[in-house]
C-alpha cells in the first residue's frame, strides 16, 4: 500500500473504501462490481483485497481511513449486497443519537438502501481502544444526500474521536477515522478488514478485506531486507519475489459478474438443532447461519495460476472467507477422489501472532475463518512445466471436526489455485525449512481467573425452521450456557497486566473460530466434556488470535490484557458475528 502525505517518525497512510469493477472471473467473463481499500494517493491501488501494508516492529503506522462510498456527484452509494435490518445493526435510520438498533424493536422487511456504515478493524493488533474499530464506532460516507433524521456516526464514534484527539493531536474529518497502530508486538500476519455492527459479512464480502504484515523487531527476518536484519532468523526465502500473500476466499456470482448473496433465510437449506426460543421480530429476515460460495478466489481472482521456480516460497495463508473453513493440501490432480496424497508437504513456520516454537512439517493446512497460516513450500527439483493444485478439503458446509465429513467438490471449491514450474532464474539461498531456528514466544506465566464463555445456538420463535442466531454468552455455577445478547451488559472484565485464562464452551454442533481482540493469546488445551484434555495442535505453538472451538469441548487459551478499555470476543464466522455470536469485552485495571 503506497503511503500518503510523510509524517515523522511513522508511516502514515490514506486509505479510502470505494465502489469499482474488478476482474475476477477468468478473461472473457464480465468483470465484477465490487468494494475494495486503496491509497486515496492512487487511483489505481483500488482492489479487492486491498493492498498489502507492511509495517516495521516498533515503527507505528497511522491511518486514516475513509468512507468514500459515493458516485461521482457526492450521493451516496446503496449496499451491493442485502442488509438484513432485522438483525442488530449499526442502522443510520435508527435514530440521530446513533445508537445501533435492537432487533426487539427493529421490524423493517427486506434489504437497506440507505448510505453504507463502515468502520476497519486490524485484526490481531494490539492498539488502544479507540483505533480498534469497535463495532459501533461507524461512520457514514460525507455524501451530499445523507438522509435527513439518520445517524452519520455510530455510538462509539464520537468517543474514539475525542481519544485520537487528545493522544495524536488529529483531527477527524466527517467520513473518517484516524487509527495509529503501534505495531509493538512480533513480526506477525495481520489483517485488516470492516468490522461493522451486524454487517460485517456483507461489507467483506463486498471486498473489504487485505494483508497488514509486521516485519522485522527481535523476531524476524531474512538478512538483506531490512535495515536491521536479525541474522539468528535470517534465512527465510527473499521477502520481494519469494514471499507470496495469498488472501482465500469463497465467493458466488451472478452470470452479469456481479456478486450473489443470498437475500432470503434458508437458501443454503439449513435445518434446525433443538433449541431455545428466544424472542425475535416476526419480520422474515435475510441472514442466513453461514454463507458458501461456489467459487474459490485468491487475491481478487477466481482460481489463479502461480509461476513458481524451483526452489523455495513462503506463503503466507489467510482464510478470508465468511464461513469456510479450509484443508489445504497440495496435489497433482485436483480430481482425484478425496483424500488426495499431498504431493508436497507445508513447512508451517507462523500462524496468526508470530513465529511457532519450531517449523513443522504438515500434509495438510487447516485453516477456519480468519486464521493465518506462514508456511514454505520447496518446489526444488521440480521440473519446469510441472502442474501443481492447491486444493481444498474442507467441507462445503458448516465444519464440525469431523474426519468423515464430505469433502468439498473436487470440480469446484475443491480446487483453489494452480501451481506452475518454471526455470530457476537465480540460486535459492535460503534455508531448508528443517533447519530454521524460530524465536520462540516467551512462555505464559499462571493464569489467575478463568473467564467461562458458552457457545449457543438459538432458534427463533418466528422462523423455528432454522437456528434464530448464534450467541456467546456466559457459563451458569451448574454448567450450563447462559447465552447473552451483544446488547447485554458486559460480564468479562479482564485485569491488565494479568494473564488470565479464557475457557470456551461449545455446546453447539459445529466448530467456530472465536476471536479475541487487543491480545495474542497462547492455546492451553482442548477438552471434550467429560473427558481428558490434550494440548494444542502442533501448528498452534506460537501467540494465536483465532483459534477453533470444536464441538462439546473446552477450549483453553491464557491471555494477557495491557491496555485497559472496550474490546470484542466473538466467532469468526462472519455471519455468526453479526448475529449475536460477539461479545464487548472490558480490560480493566487492577483494583488497589
Ligand atoms: Cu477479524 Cu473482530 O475481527
Ligand atoms: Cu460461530
Amino acid at each position: 500500500m503506497p503511503p500518503g502525505e510523510p509524517v515523522p517518525g511513522i508511516d502514515n497512510y490514506t486509505i479510502g473504501v470505494r465502489q469499482f469493477r474488478q476482474q475476477i472471473l477468468p478473461p472473457g467473463l464480465p468483470s465484477t462490481l465490487v468494494w475494495g481499500y486503496g491509497s486515496t494517493f492512487d487511483a489505481t491501488t483500488f482492489h479487492s483485497p486491498g493492498f498489502t501494508i507492511e509495517a516495521r516492529a516498533g515503527r507505528p503506522v497511522r491511518v486514516t481511513w475513509v468512507n468514500q462510498l459515493v458516485d461521482g456527484d457526492g450521493h451516496f452509494l446503496p449496499h451491493l449486497l442485502p442488509v438484513d435490518q432485522t438483525l442488530h445493526w449499526a442502522n443510520p435510520a435508527g435514530g440521530v443519537s446513533g445508537r445501533d438498533s435492537c432487533p426487539m424493536f427493529t421490524t423493517t422487511p427486506g434489504a437497506y438502501t440507505g448510505p453504507v456504515p463502515v468502520v476497519a478493524h486490524l485484526h490481531g493488533a494490539h492498539c488502544s481502544e479507540e483505533n480498534d474499530g469497535y463495532p459501533s464506532a461507524w461512520y457514514l460516507p460525507a455524501a451530499r444526500d445523507l438522509p435527513a433524521g439518520y445517524a452519520t456516526v455510530g455510538s462509539f464514534y464520537d468517543r474514539h474521536r475525542a481519544q485520537a484527539a487528545d493522544r495524536l493531536a488529529v483531527n477527524w474529518l466527517p467520513g473518517t477515522a484516524v487509527c495509529q497502530y503501534p505495531n509493538d508486538q512480533p513480526a506477525s500476519t495481520l489483517w485488516y478488514h470492516d468490522h461493522t455492527l451486524g454487517m460485517t459479512r456483507v461489507n467483506v464480502h463486498a471486498g473489504l478485506a487485505g494483508y497488514y504484515l509486521i516485519r522485522g523487531g527481535d523476531w524476524d527476518l531474512p538478512p538483506g531486507t531490512l535495515p536491521e536484519p536479525a541474522p539468528r532468523h535470517g534465512g527465510l526465502p527473499d521477502t520481494r519475489h519469494h514471499e507470496i500473500a495469498l488472501v482465500v476466499q469463497d465467493r458466488s456470482f451472478n452470470r452479469d459478474g456481479s456478486i450473489f448473496f443470498p437475500a432470503g433465510r434458508g437458501f443454503f437449506g439449513d435445518t434446525p438443532p433443538d433449541a431455545t426460543f428466544i424472542p425475535v421480530s416476526d419480520v422474515p429476515p435475510i441472514w442466513n447461519p453461514e454463507s458458501f460460495g461456489n467459487t474459490m478466489v485468491v487475491n481478487g481472482r477466481a482460481w489463479p495460476v502461480l509461476a513458481v521456480e524451483p526452489r523455495r516460497y513462503r506463503f503466507r495463508f489467510l482464510n478470508a472467507c465468511n464461513a469456510r473453513t479450509l484443508i489445504l493440501k497440495i496435489a497433482h490432480n485436483p480430481l482425484a477422489a478425496r483424500p488426495a496424497r499431498s504431493a508436497l508437504p507445508f513447512w508451517q513456520i507462523g500462524s496468526d501472532g508470530g513465529f511457532l516454537r519450531a517449523p513443522v512439517q504438515l500434509a495438510q493446512l487447516l485453516c477456519a475463518p480468519a486464521e493465518r497460516a506462514d508456511v514454505i513450500v520447496d518446489f526444488t527439483g521440480l521440473t519446469v512445466g510441472t502442474e501443481l493444485y492447491l486444493i481444498n478439503e474442507g467441507p462445503d458446509m458448516a465444519f464440525n471436526g469431523a474426519a468423515d465429513a464430505t469433502p468439498a467438490d473436487p470440480a469446484t471449491t475443491g480446487q483453489v489455485m494452480k501451481f506452475v514450474v518454471t526455470p530457476l532464474t537465480s540460486p535459492d539461498t535460503s534455508v531448508p525449512p528443517a533447519h530454521l531456528t524460530l524465536p520462540a514466544p516467551r512462555p505464559a506465566t499462571a493464569s489467575d481467573h478463568t473467564w467461562k464463555i458458552s457457545l449457543n445456538e438459538m432458534r427463533s420463535r418466528s422462523y423455528p425452521q432454522a437456528p434464530a442466531t448464534a450467541m456467546l454468552g456466559t457459563v451458569h455455577a451448574d454448567g450450563t450456557a447462559n447465552p447473552l445478547r451483544w446488547g447485554a451488559p458486559v460480564t468479562e472484565t479482564p485485569v491488565v497486566n494479568a494473564t488470565q485464562t479464557w475457557e470456551i464452551a461449545n455446546f453447539t454442533a459445529d466448530a467456530h473460530p472465536i476471536h479475541i481482540h487487543q491480545v495474542q493469546f497462547q492455546i492451553t488445551n482442548r477438552q471434550p466434556f467429560g473427558g481428558s484434555p490434550r494440548p494444542p495442535e502442533s501448528w498452534e505453538t506460537g501467540l494465536k488470535d483465532t483459534v477453533i472451538a470444536y464441538p462439546n469441548e473446552f477450549t483453553r487459551f491464557t491471555a494477557r490484557f495491557d491496555i485497559p478499555g472496550r474490546y470484542v470476543l466473538h466467532c469468526h464466522i462472519l455471519d455468526h458475528e453479526d448475529n449475536e455470536m460477539m461479545r464487548p469485552i472490558q480490560a480493566v485495571l487492577a483494583r488497589p
